[in-house]
């Protein structure tokens, strides 16, 4: 018996991720993880127990024929020992609603589980995909009192794989020959970073005249709207948006798990980046096992540094809100 226990020390311990907020994105990202076998083990945590157990015994029986990954419906006290905990509770816009009492209410949402997050797990990373996913990761920091670099929103991943998506669809080529970035807030005010996008090392002006091929001032403007505009494009056709922020939450998760060093355009607190100072906004960062490992510092032309600023005002406004509504 002692022998067992011995050699059952010596093994690695479970790779655990906590899912809060088992709804379509919580689900979908962990139907993404189980697919991918990069966990040992999947705990959905929701208010609403049910629908958590629906979602734990539809993910169960497609592990025959995936990846042996244990999954279950638990609580809080399960956060403990997850490497990454994904909060991706919170309630959508009611019709009539403004965006500021949205915001309110998942800021409500937030103080009360984070500190229950925090309360049994002191050392992971907690993942933000709840909207807006800028303020609430801000929020997600001071609730849990981690450092900075272990609170990580989704960001503008998600508007960053549509931007690559389109330009790669104008251009014909492979997405992931596309490098391209939105900055800013996942938002309305997001920043295209058009200076920066490079096909094979060349910027684009210079790709596209050696191919002839056309991205006027028009085709650019269309496209980050197109992108800025997508969410309810598809919130107006099906409801909500779960499948591309999985596979966002699901990259961001292997370059932690991983530690990979992965160049990706999360949230992150912003410290004296062109002037931006105390708010969460997404910018390309460099992400492995200890969370944010760096920010890139982008140099960006006049007009992008401008929009960006104006990205930020907008966030430090919605965060004055909730200061002020709290008082
Ligand atoms: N960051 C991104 O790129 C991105 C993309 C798409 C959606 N989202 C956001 O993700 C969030 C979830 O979207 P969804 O479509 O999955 O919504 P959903 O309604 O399907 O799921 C939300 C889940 O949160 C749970 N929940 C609510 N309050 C809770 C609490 N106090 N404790 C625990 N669980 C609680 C609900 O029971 C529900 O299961 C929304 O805020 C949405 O805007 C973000």
């Amino acid at each position: 018996m002692g022998q067992e226990s011995d050699v059952t020390a010596c093994l690695p311990r479970p790779r655990r991720v906590a899912v809060v907020g088992a709804g379509r994105v919580g689900s979908t990202f962990a139907y993404a993880l189980l697919l991918e076998g990069l966990a040992d083990e999947i705990v959905l945590i929701d208010i609403d127990r049910q629908r958590a157990e629906g979602e734990a015994m539809d993910l169960n029986h497609a592990m025959p024929l995936s990846n042996p990954v244990r999954i279950w419906v638990g609580d809080y006290p399960d956060c403990a020992g997850a490497d990454v905990v994904v909060v991706a509770a919170g309630t959508a816009q009611r019709p009539g609603e403004s965006r500021l009492d949205l915001n309110r209410r998942n800021a409500g949402i937030f103080n009360d589980i984070i500190p229950r997050i925090a309360e049994y797990n002191r050392t992971g990373i907690l993942l933000v995909a709840t909207n807006p996913v800028d303020v609430l990761s801000y929020v997600a920091w001071k609730a849990s009192g981690f450092p900075a670099q272990r609170v990580i929103g989704s960001g503008t991943v998600l508007d960053t794989t549509r931007f690559r998506y389109l330009l790669s669809e104008h251009l014909g080529l492979d997405p992931r020959n596309v490098h391209a970035h939105i900055i800013g807030e996942h938002g309305d005010s997001e920043v295209p970073v058009w200076s920066l996008a490079n096909v094979v090392g060349m910027e684009l002006d210079e790709y596209c005249r050696r191919l002839g091929c056309e991205l006027g001032e028009e085709t650019r403007a269309q496209m980050a709207k197109q992108v800025r505009d997508a969410a309810y494009e598809i919130i107006e056709r099906k409801g909500a948006t779960y499948y591309a922020v999985a596979v966002g939450l699901l990259r961001i998760v292997e370059s932690i798990l991983r530690d990979q060093h992965t160049v990706l355009s999360i949230s992150s607190l912003v410290a004296g980046y062109y002037g931006i100072e105390d708010v969460y906004l997404s910018l390309p960062a460099v992400i492995g096992r200890a969370g944010v490992e760096s920010v890139v510092h982008l140099p960006l032309d006049d007009g992008e540094t401008e929009a960006l600023r104006g990205s930020a005002r907008v966030l430090r406004g919605l965060l004055d809100d909730l200061k002020s509504n709290a008082k």
